[in-house]
């Protein structure tokens, strides 16, 4: 089966200011990122996911664009980008950046032009009212229309106010952005993951939500929902809230445009959405390469077996809906959410929970794709001092409290850490030196450092251990490479009728797998199906069993048990 390279691939998100620190500053850069190349290929990982890197106004770290075509001056020049996209390349490892084509900074020339007149050339190249046309929210920051003195109008912003929203039905904006997704094109990247990629056309008619509630008031709801049905609720009203500023008609003609331009380039260059609707995949040919399984690792109930088997057969359902070869992509984490040691940790058996979310990312069909420092175990750090806070959604929700729901300044600091994205996005730990080896002692680094870093959680420590988890992510990403069934074999359930274990077979033309995994701290004795004549041999065991007394047949699955065994044709 010939496959392209980013459905082999095991990509690795790299959040730039947070990766490693190469001129001292505090921030990182792409001299630090360029000096861990060699980590990143040791840890056996095919392609870099890159968030943004370019000149920023940090509203939201990145994600609020100056110039589309430049980097940051905190993560250094073109130069240096080109220099790190070399020496990826010349490690076999691809580099795909983030396109924020939704939305610039408010200090983009573009939008700067734009509001200084009615009449200028980019008058149109935004989304302007004269009053404010319904109840839209900014997902971010209250009103989705904020006033600009200048230009006597409203412009329209699906998340902050520093984020106003381009006018998509402008030919001279999308030019300007294929013209923009060329130039690193031309630099050799190898493709994009398309930020809030749905968000980019809003409900022509400007229908208004019926929600009974702001950003604001939801937000809190939100944060104050505990049973299922409560938080049921909030996914509603947050859903009913938005749904006439995003999936609106004409996203998918732009994604076959921008497909065309990357098919103008020799090297399977690729496109990955942010958002989960197989949709966007069009015929399975003609818009994106691959769409986030988000619904995956969103679980109230946690990473269960029951969980993960309901959500693959829901999603291989829907993607062959879409085409044979409609690929599947699947993550447990990234810059936006709770760190997986958490998210799936139940505070107890956290560590072996983040060896049961390897294995079962590097088992699954699909391409995988990790957060960096989720190898070593990097796990939230809830920064309660507002002061210290950079995630602009969070220092919102914080004077939201306090201003207007009356909530004391130190409970409201609590809760706005706990929301906050900062504590999903602190400094790489790379020893047990102050500040962690993300910036040299004594400097103060732009998130503070998790101190947990001095407990192990670095990854020095563990590149020296062998049974650290660090070392069980090289082990199961090369196994994944080793073990072709993995990457292009089918999926299909074995039933045990045993809601702690999960238990699934990958079969591909040269082999099958089965691929046991015991959810619990509990021994569990397993019947399985009849296998006939055919006998499994052990392939890996996280329990180091031993192969010349394996046999499925009366398994007894030890606690947190990770078992693949082959069956051979
Ligand atoms: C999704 C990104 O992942 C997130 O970090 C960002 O804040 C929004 N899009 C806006 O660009």
């Amino acid at each position: 089966m010939s496959l392209k390279w980013w459905q082999e691939a095991v990509f690795y998100q790299i959040y730039p200011r947070s990766f490693a620190d190469g001129n001292g500053d505090g921030i990182g850069d792409f001299i630090g990122m360029t000096s861990k190349l060699d980590y990143l290929q040791d840890l056996g990982i095919d392609a870099i996911w890159l968030s943004p890197h370019f000149p920023s106004s940090n509203w939201d770290i990145g994600y609020d664009i100056k110039d589309y075509c430049g980097v940051g001056a905190e993560y250094g020049t073109v130069d240096d980008f080109k220099n790190f996209l070399t020496e990826a390349h010349n490690r076999g490892i691809r580099v795909i950046l983030d396109l924020v084509a939704n939305h610039t900074s408010d200090e983009h020339a573009w939008f700067l032009q734009s509001k200084s007149s009615r009449t200028n050339p980019k008058a149109d190249w935004y989304v302007w009212q004269d009053t404010p046309p319904n109840n839209w929210q900014s997902c971010f920051d209250g009103d989705a229309w904020t006033y600009s003195p200048e230009r006597g109008q409203y412009y329209y912003h699906y998340f902050m106010k520093q984020q106003p929203d381009l006018n998509w039905h402008n030919p001279a904006v999308v030019e300007a952005m294929w013209d923009a997704v060329r130039f690193w094109l031309d630099l050799g990247v190898d493709g994009y993951r398309l930020d809030a990629i749905g968000t980019i056309y809003e409900d022509p008619d400007l229908t208004p939500h019926n929600v009974p509630h702001t950003l604001s008031s939801l937000r809190i709801y939100e944060g104050e929902a505990k049973t299922p049905e409560e938080k049921e609720k909030v996914r509603k009203f947050w859903a009913e809230m938005f749904k006439y500023q995003h999936g609106q008609d004409g996203v998918h003609q732009r994604m076959k445009e921008l497909r065309s331009v990357l098919d103008e380039y020799e090297g399977d260059r690729m496109l990955v959405g942010e958002d989960d609707n197989p949709a966007y995949l069009g015929n399975g040919e003609d818009e994106l390469h691959l769409v986030f399984n988000f619904p995956l690792m969103q679980s109230d109930g946690g990473l269960t077996p029951e969980h993960i088997i309901k959500n693959q057969q829901t999603r291989l359902a829907a993607l062959a809906n879409i085409s044979p070869e409609a690929w599947p992509c699947n993550t447990l984490g990234n810059h936006d959410c709770a760190r997986v040691y958490n998210q799936f940790g139940d505070g107890i058996h956290d560590a072996e929970k983040a060896r049961l979310s390897i294995a079962l990312m590097m088992t699954l069909r699909g391409t995988p794709f990790l957060y960096n420092g989720e190898e070593i175990g990097m796990s939230d750090y809830i920064i309660t001092d507002p002061t210290l806070l950079t995630d602009t959604m969070a220092t919102w929700y914080y004077s939201q409290l306090v201003n207007t729901q009356g909530v004391s300044k130190e409970e409201a600091a609590k809760r706005a850490g706990i929301r906050s994205r900062d504590k999903n996005r602190t400094p790489m730990q790379w020893t047990s030196e102050p500040n962690a080896g993300f910036s040299p002692p004594g400097i103060k680094t732009w998130l503070p450092i998790n101190p947990n870093y001095k407990d192990g959680i670095n990854v020095n420590d563990q590149s020296d251990d062998p049974n650290s988890l660090l070392s069980f992510y090289k082990k199961m990403i090369r196994f994944r490479r080793n073990h072709r069934a993995l990457v292009e074999g089918d999926f299909q359930v074995i039933e045990l009728a045993n809601k702690d274990v999960l238990c699934f077979s990958r079969t591909s033309f040269a082999q099958s797998l089965i691929i046991v995994m015991n959810y619990s701290p509990i021994q569990h004795h397993l019947s399985f199906p009849p296998l006939g004549a055919k006998q499994p041999k052990l392939l890996f065991s996280s329990a180091g069993r031993n192969n010349k007394e394996f046999t499925l047949e009366g398994l007894k699955l030890g606690s947190f048990e990770i078992l693949i065994s082959e069956i051979a044709y």
